[in-house]
């Protein structure tokens, strides 16, 4: 358990729009103790100062990580600075939660993985979706035997912007569907295929449409795009025995359960008849599920595996895993689609 009597010192690299939440969360949190923040940007810093004027401010990471009070340090820069940052506080020996994705290239993210082993410390990822109490939920109801079989997933995440300068709409959006996919069904896809374009005129890909391939014949899907007018953040999960919605835009019913299926009956040996498909109808259930900010729920478990030296859910290797699949992504995408296998990666 983390003990608020003597609390882990978090320093935080990026103060944009989601490192502050960051700083926010720690703040709250009796088990943290924010201890300084670090932003290339003099101004983020001046925001920072604002809010949490106790909160100390560096424009260098090397500088922050000279105080030997910071124990763990948080890395909310731009993807592509992920790399770097991650590995001179691990080198350092501090605990390291870094943002999604981890990095943009696989051997980075197992070169992180080998630092974080060889310091002893705690390398974890912000999939913030596994750590959403409706996704928890659902991947609850997946675990259960009455939804019968997975057939397929589809995710669609899209939105008027926000247009990130630093990479595209895939390398943004989609790294949360592929873990809200892996954390579901326990795996990773074998092969994926991708297809994007620049809709507005950006020098980057700002939709995308991605078809994966899980073991067990499981297909999945993400829309993404920042070009849509509409905002929709949902999962939809459809087996058997039920259809199950999860739509992050919708707190009252983030989660739907349709209790309605298909049931294949196999033909009898001594009849010629073909399979029959039996429906059956059910009821539409919206179960009640706890208020809870899915970053605070991240932060804590990140908190508890620094104290207790317990591998995170979202470690090392499930952000590896992601940036593999996100790199057979981009060459698909090259490739005018064509199916790319995982194991080249
Ligand atoms: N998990 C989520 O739901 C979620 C949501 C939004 C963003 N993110 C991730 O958070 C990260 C940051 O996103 P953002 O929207 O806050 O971006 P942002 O551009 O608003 O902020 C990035 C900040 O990092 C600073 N920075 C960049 N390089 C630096 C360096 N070398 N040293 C110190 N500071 C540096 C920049 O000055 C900037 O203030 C991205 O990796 C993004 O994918 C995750």
């Amino acid at each position: 358990m983390t003990n608020s009597a003597n609390p882990i010192g978090i320093g935080i690299c990026g103060c944009g729009y989601w490192g502050m939440n960051y700083v926010r969360v720690f703040s709250e949190l009796p088990e943290s103790a924010m201890v300084a923040v670090c932003d290339q940007n003099p101004e983020r810093l001046n925001v920072v100062a604002q809010r949490f004027p106790a909160v100390a401010r560096y424009t260098d990471i090397d500088e922050m990580l000279q105080r030997d009070d910071i124990a763990a340090v948080v890395v909310a820069t731009e993807a592509g600075s992920h790399f770097k940052i991650a590995s001179r506080a691990l080198a350092a020996g501090r605990h390291v939660l870094s943002e999604k994705p981890l990095t943009t290239t696989v051997s980075d993210g197992q070169a992180l993985i080998q630092l974080a082993e060889r310091e002893g410390v705690t390398l974890m990822v912000g999939h913030t979706f596994i750590y959403n109490a409706g996704v928890r939920k659902v991947k609850e109801l997946i675990d259960q035997e009455e939804m019968g079989q997975v057939y397929y997933m589809y995710a669609r995440r899209t939105n008027l912007g926000p247009i990130r300068r630093d990479v595209n709409a895939l390398w943004d959006l989609a790294p949360h569907d592929v873990s809200i996919f892996n954390y579901f069904l326990n795996s990773t896809p074998d092969w994926v295929s991708a297809v994007a374009s620049n809709v507005l005129q950006n020098d980057r890909e700002d939709v995308g449409f991605i078809a994966m391939h899980y073991p067990n014949n499981v297909l999945c899907h993400i829309h993404v795009s920042w070009a849509d007018p509409n905002k929709v953040r949902e999962v939809v999960v459809v087996s058997s025995n039920k259809r199950i919605v999860f739509d992050d835009v919708n707190p009252q019913e983030q989660v739907r359960i349709f209790e309605r299926g298909v049931t294949v009956k196999p033909a009898s040996a001594d009849s010629y008849a073909e399979h029959t498909l039996l429906m059956r109808d059910g009821d539409i259930i919206s179960p009640r599920i706890a208020i809870s900010e899915p970053l605070k729920t991240q932060c804590k478990h990140f908190l508890e595996c620094v104290t207790t030296g317990q591998r995170p859910i979202t470690d090392g290797q499930a952000g590896v895993d992601i940036v593999r699949v996100m790199k057979a992504i981009e060459q698909s995408i090259h490739q005018h689609g064509a199916p790319v296998q995982l194991a080249d990666f």
